[in-house]
């Protein structure tokens, strides 16, 4: 069925005006005011409310075996409690472990959502090892859509990969005209400093921080610009928590580097005292890198406004207090990383970023939509409003008022990071490919819409 979205106030990553949008066939076809169609058309007065492209979150995990257990969500979960967000297309990271096949993985990870996903969706290619037969299936991953890859200077032993690893994917990836997505952390600081920490009886979640200080991930960015200098390849710094990590990309930028920045919805507004939370409480907030000193909040801030931060993601990665975080009561480093945020993402960045004055909305379209359209290969299909995009529309409602919390979430994790906190604005109706997905606060769409999207090389 056709789809007319009257009079709302369309707001892009550049553009603010009222108009109609009419869409057909998955599509918008038609921009305008009054306009006049005719036949079985579904209409949504938008009057009063805002409307964005769908929101595309490039920083997700939704099958993750990661430190001994799995995040939570399945794609019928995650893309439920995406679309109720305003999140209409996920990117989410494939990560398998160093022994396994690359290709078998990739295939494993794209079969978790084939016919379950309600949003559409593509993939970062993780690589946890590099060696002939990684490049060959490397190449094959790309030519089936997967434009880009993850690689991480953490998690020694587990998904970490060596220099001689790092230059390689780097060459490839040049080759390739891909773009490397990185988490940027110098894991030989990290363990030893866990190693101290622990010697020192500091066991609970309040010394996950020290363990890894701004520094240590400052290093991990300078590390990885020195070896996107030398092999050209174009980087993307993933949950970027930190004004040093900030600037030693912005240093690198600043003589030629192509490299973007990526910030999280936890890292904007939660601060390192959530980890300090007695009676073990603080493992809710534990990931890496971790919350920061409250310092450095305005910090990225003023850096997305500046759009020195092209994108803000979650890196949503759910595991439940019982049972999961749990797991390391006697022992921090056991305690698996990650904050879930798909569902909170738009909400939190309109309430605490657009209502406070800390960013424009354009700017809250650009970095929660349209750069991370541009930088993996998905616009003017996704990330803006205008003629030929597909029809992911978000209606959003600026007079809401309602609370964060786990009894009404999507998400399938027993804990809510930002429990109890107002938000200021909700989306009343979310489309994808201009079919009605969510409806205030609610899944109302079909199970298994999302597409994977194909995305070609860019990056030359
Ligand atoms: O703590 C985090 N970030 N967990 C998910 C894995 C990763 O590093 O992105
Ligand atoms: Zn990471
Ligand atoms: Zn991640």
């Amino acid at each position: 069925m056709a789809l007319l979205i009257t009079n709302g106030r369309i707001v892009t990553s550049t553009d603010d005006y009222v108009a109609d949008i009419y869409c057909e066939d998955q599509q918008i076809t038609a921009i305008g005011s009054n306009l006049s169609v005719a036949g079985d058309v579904e209409t949504i007065d938008a009057g009063g409310k805002l409307v964005f492209p769908g929101f595309i979150d490039p920083h997700v995990h939704i099958y993750l075996p990661f430190m001994g257990t799995y995040a939570k969500d399945d794609y019928e979960t995650a893309s439920k409690a995406a679309l109720v967000g305003g999140t209409t297309t996920l990117i989410e990271m494939c990560c398998p472990s160093r022994g396994d096949d690359p290709l078998e993985a990739y295939q494993l990870w794209k079969s978790k959502a084939e016919g379950r996903a309600a949003c559409d969706y593509s993939f970062h290619m993780g690589v946890t090892r590099f060696d002939s037969q990684t490049e060959v299936q490397l190449r094959q991953i790309v030519a089936d859509g997967t434009a880009s890859f993850k690689i991480f200077l953490a998690y020694q032993g587990a998904l970490g990969i060596d220099d001689t690893e790092l230059f390689q994917t780097l060459q490839l990836a040049r080759q390739l005209g891909v773009i490397v997505t990185a988490h940027c952390e110098n894991e030989t600081l990290v363990a030893q400093l866990q190693a101290q920490l622990l010697a020192a009886g500091q066991t609970g979640p309040e010394y996950h921080q020290p363990s890894r200080p701004p520094r240590v991930e400052a290093e991990g960015v300078h590390h990885l610009m020195s070896f996107a200098e030398l092999t050209g390849a174009h980087v993307y710094i993933v949950h970027t928590s930190c004004d040093e990590a900030v600037q030693a990309a912005l240093a690198a930028r600043y003589r030629g580097v192509p490299v973007w920045i990526e910030t999280v919805a936890p890292h904007l507004v939660l601060d390192r005292t959530y980890a300090e939370k007695p009676d073990f409480e603080g493992a809710k907030y534990v990931m890496s890198p971790p919350l920061r000193e409250a310092r450095h909040q305005p910090i990225l801030w003023d850096a997305l406004r500046w759009r020195l931060i092209s994108t803000v993601a979650t890196d949503h990665a759910p595991f439940d207090f019982q049972g999961q975080k749990e797991m390391g009561r006697d022992d921090f480093t056991l305690i698996p990383n990650g904050i879930p945020s798909v569902e909170d993402r738009v909400n939190l960045l309109y309430t605490y970023g657009v209502e406070q004055n800390r960013i424009d909305l354009n700017t809250l379209v650009d970095a929660a939509s349209t750069q991370a359209a541009k930088i993996f290969g998905l616009y003017p299909r996704k990330g803006t409003i205008q003629l030929g995009s597909d029809a992911d529309l978000v209606v959003y409602d600026p007079d809401y008022r309602g609370k964060i919390s786990a009894a009404t979430q999507q998400m399938n994790v027993d804990y809510s990071a930002f429990e109890g906190w107002q938000i200021s604005g909700r989306p009343s109706v979310v489309t994808v490919r201009g079919q009605v997905q969510a409806r205030d606060g609610q899944f109302v769409g079909t199970l298994g819409r999302g597409q994977f999207l194909r995305r070609q090389p860019t990056h030359f």
